[in-house]
């Protein structure tokens, strides 16, 4: 079976990302900050081995390359990220959260990309997603929440530049928007499940070939403007 290497993997979108692989029979190697403390990720049964990884710690996703050094990965799913919502008004914006933002969701996917590119690239289906907003759409930016915006267009952006970097190595990179999702980050009052969410996420991601490379895309397959 392939293997699909996830993120963000103790709760929310990256959790349900573990239960759908692994529910198909994928491997699953599911990243998170605290394995020993993710209950949840745990219970999760099938071929899913946790490994620990603080994505803002080059030196971690160095280290975690090196000891899945010639596995071959299928897919890699950069699903990490942040919202510090004390830092998305305007005349209360945080220098300090805005970088610390910057840094786990636009930073830590590129590391990822470049650290798995051998790995990815021994895999058969060679798919790099990475988990943005809409809210990083530069069209659709009615304003506020400075930071978790720049954060996800700037992702745009470093993930356009993947796409066509890596186009000759057959690699298709696709950033996703996963829908207003009730996890601990979207809130109660989102009108979309984590199960919704992903199953559209992983049937796409099932379907995509290289005309797909370079594209922003809605969990329910809609093309977004960047
Ligand atoms: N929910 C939505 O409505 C929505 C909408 C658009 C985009 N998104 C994006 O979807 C992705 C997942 O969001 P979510 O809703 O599932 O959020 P969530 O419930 O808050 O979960 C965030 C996940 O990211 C992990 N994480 C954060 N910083 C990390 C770091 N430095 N190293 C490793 N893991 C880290 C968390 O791990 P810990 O448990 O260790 O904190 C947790 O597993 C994010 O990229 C988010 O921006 C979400």
């Amino acid at each position: 079976m392939p293997t699909v290497l996830i993120t963000g993997a103790s709760r929310g979108i990256g959790l349900e990302f573990v239960r759908q692989y692994a529910a198909a029979g994928w491997k699953v190697l599911a990243c998170c900050r605290k394995p020993g403390t993710a209950t949840d990720l745990n219970k999760i049964t099938g071929d899913v081995t946790l490994f620990a990884l603080n994505v803002d710690d080059d030196a971690n996703i160095a280290s975690l390359a090196t000891q899945l050094k010639s596995m071959p990965i299928d897919v890699l799913i950069n699903n990490a990220g942040i919202s510090r919502p004390e830092a998305t008004t305007l005349g209360q914006v945080s220098s300090e959260v805005w970088l610390q933002v910057f840094r786990t969701n636009t930073i830590a996917p590129l590391k990822m990309a470049e650290a798995f590119l051998p790995n990815l690239e021994a895999g058969k289906e060679k798919k790099l997603i990475a988990i943005t907003s809409r809210l990083g759409s530069i069209e659709l930016n009615e304003g506020g929440r400075y930071s978790y915006r720049s954060s996800k267009a700037a992702l745009n952006s470093a993930w356009k530049s993947l796409a066509g970097d890596t186009a000759g190595k057959g690699m298709i990179c696709v950033v996703f928007h996963p829908g207003w999702v009730q996890t601990d980050m979207g809130g109660k009052a989102a009108p979309v499940t984590p199960p919704q969410s992903v199953a559209g996420m992983v049937k796409l991601i099932g379907g995509f070939t290289r005309k797909d490379n370079g594209t922003f895309r809605n969990f329910d397959g809609e093309t977004l403007p960047w």
